[in-house]
């Protein structure tokens, strides 16, 4: 299962996409995976439309891409009132390989904007931002959904949005199978997969609480019919985890190591301030590789600059934490 993907004519090979998270799929985070690799694209984390436009795109660790990440996946999201055909007339300035639209984020901020799970309950406004999109970038289009708002009553909308997508010339369809109110709570619905990608010629992608190959495998049924499968937090917590995915060697992993890699990239692609919150954010989830990772995650939580951080984590990883056996990462 998900040896290749085509999207656009792009041929995605493996079949294995990083989730878009905004405060970790930095370009330092994106240079670690690279390093490990068995993904076969990555996406940025969310970027706003209008930021973009007031950025240095080879700068900034938003958008800076490097070739040693390979293919990679531009998120923004946009609203009506953006400048579109701004952006599209920047975007030769990065290096993408494609477009996503981001229609599931439920943050109260981004739905005040009009954007994320807003714009998707939006039909009209929805057909207005993509007919501009479509207007300004002929280019690869993908976009990420959740299920929608209402439990009871998804199905219609999602076909509905499907059917615009496939007449916008959207190329790909990530879905994120939880509903807009749930935030991360309970557990994605994986046996939504197969009726979802039963209703579109697109290729979807499936996202969503998936940690290990055996997720999947003993879930055959609701995975085989994807195009494809994206990770997130599995994906912060243990960088090198697309391998297991894409069946390459396993790796003798040095956790310290690789926390001190990603540390000296994040220093390299931004300013200590920025830097801060980002290496906050990532050990939140690298420590779930240990057996008292909580612990790791409450030393860092005094630190007041990234060396303290630096240095609380070494604390904390020299004295050789026992590693959590189960496969299976409790994110919250
Ligand atoms: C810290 C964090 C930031 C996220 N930021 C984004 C984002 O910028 N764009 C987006 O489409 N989804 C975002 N998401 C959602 C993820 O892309 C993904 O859909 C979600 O985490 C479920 O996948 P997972 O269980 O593999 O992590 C974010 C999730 C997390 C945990």
């Amino acid at each position: 299962m998900f040896e290749t993907i085509r999207i656009n004519g792009l041929r995605i090979a493996p079949a294995l996409f990083l989730a878009p998270m905004a405060g970790v799929t930095n370009s330092a985070f994106r240079r670690l995976l690279a390093d490990f690799g068995g993904y076969g694209a990555l996406f940025t984390e969310m970027l706003s439309a209008s930021a973009f436009l007031h950025e240095n795109p080879s700068e900034s660790p938003f958008t800076r891409r490097r070739d040693c990440e390979g293919p990679v996946f531009y998120q923004f999201r946009i609203s009506s009132g953006e400048d579109v055909g701004a952006l599209f007339q920047k975007l030769p300035m990065v290096d993408s390989c494609a477009v996503d639209l981001n229609l599931g984020c439920p943050a109260p901020r981004i739905q005040a904007q009009a954007s994320g799970c807003a714009l998707y309950r939006d039909f009209g406004q929805l057909a207005t931002v993509l007919g501009r999109i479509r207007a300004h970038y002929s280019g690869t289009l993908t976009v990420k959904v959740r299920l929608g708002d209402d439990p009871q009553h998804w199905r219609e909308p999602f076909i509905q949005r499907l059917r615009l997508f496939e007449d916008c010339g959207v190329h790909a369809v990530t879905v994120h199978p939880r509903f807009s109110t749930e935030k991360l709570k309970r557990r994605a619905r994986w046996e939504e997969f197969p009726w979802i990608a039963a209703q579109t010629r697109l290729p979807v992608i499936g996202n969503g609480d998936v940690c290990c190959p055996e997720d999947v495998e003993t879930h055959r049924s609701c995975f085989a019919p994807l195009a494809g499968l994206m990770l997130g937090r599995i994906a912060a917590v243990k960088p090198w985890i697309f391998r297991d995915f894409a069946g390459l060697p396993r790796l003798e992993i040095d956790h310290q190591e690789v926390w001190n890699r990603l540390y000296r990239y994040t220093l390299e692609d931004m300013p200590p301030e920025r830097a801060f919150g980002r290496l906050k954010e990532f050990t939140f989830y690298f420590a779930k590789n240990f057996f008292f990772g909580h612990e790791m995650f409450k030393l860092i939580q005094k630190a007041r600059n990234p060396e303290e951080i630096r240095d609380a984590a070494n604390r904390f990883l020299e004295a050789g934490p026992r590693l959590n056996a189960s496969k299976g990462v409790p994110f919250s």
